[in-house]
């Protein structure tokens, strides 16, 4: 395992308008904990779901294959939770983003920062312990996941981003955690 020290993430002032949808929501929960109602939270692990704290719908269903409707979401938030797809599969994770999202729709992203691993890199787990700040309450927790090859940071982010047709609105990077907003800023679906 490779730990990297403990980042702190502070959601006080973050703006998520409208009816969201935040993928890989299971765990914590922290999205459905915040934003409550406006929330719908999916994860392929009934486990993660139940274990999530209290707010908004939860339904057991995987990102790679989103079953709404298009243009269904003003927001979608992935809060830790690219870490756990594998790399062959984030542009598929992207291109259901984009089509469930509205026009003019967010995609509000905070991951871990991946150094690439070296081939002769035994350690195959990455760990990021967390404070998350949000209104009134601290969280402390820890996620890990597999540490992906090639990598992940703001970079690898927005390429894929803007190669499924989303415009970069913001994106910072501090230590070992990124955080972005694209919007969705055409209706043409990505592969037309
Ligand atoms: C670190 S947890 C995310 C933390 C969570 N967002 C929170 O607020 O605590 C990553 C989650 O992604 C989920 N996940 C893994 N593969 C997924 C997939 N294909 N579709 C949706 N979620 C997935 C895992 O089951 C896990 O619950």
């Amino acid at each position: 395992m490779h730990t990297v020290r403990r980042q702190n993430v502070d959601l006080r002032h973050v703006v998520l308008k409208g009816r969201i949808l935040d993928i890989g929501g299971g765990s914590e929960g922290i999205i459905g904990h915040m934003k409550r109602n406006k929330v719908v939270a999916i994860d392929p692990s009934e486990r993660e779901l139940r274990e999530a704290r209290s707010g908004g719908l939860k339904i057991i269903m995987d990102v790679r294959m989103l079953k709404f409707l298009d243009n269904t979401f003003d927001t979608v938030t992935a809060f830790f939770s690219l870490m756990y797809i594998p790399e062959d599969d984030r542009e598929q994770v992207f291109k259901e983003v984009y089509r469930v999202l509205k026009k003019g729709g967010h995609f509000v992203i905070w991951d871990a920062v991946m150094p690439k691993r070296r081939a002769n890199q035994k350690k195959n787990i990455f760990v990021v312990p967390l404070t998350i700040i949000i209104p009134r309450t601290k969280i402390q927790t820890t996620f890990s996941a597999q540490w992906h090859q090639s990598g992940q940071n703001r970079r690898s982010f927005q390429k894929l981003g803007e190669k499924i047709g989303f415009s970069v609105i913001k994106i910072s990077e501090r230590k070992s955690v990124c955080f972005m907003r694209m919007v969705k800023t055409n209706c043409d679906r990505p592969d037309q």
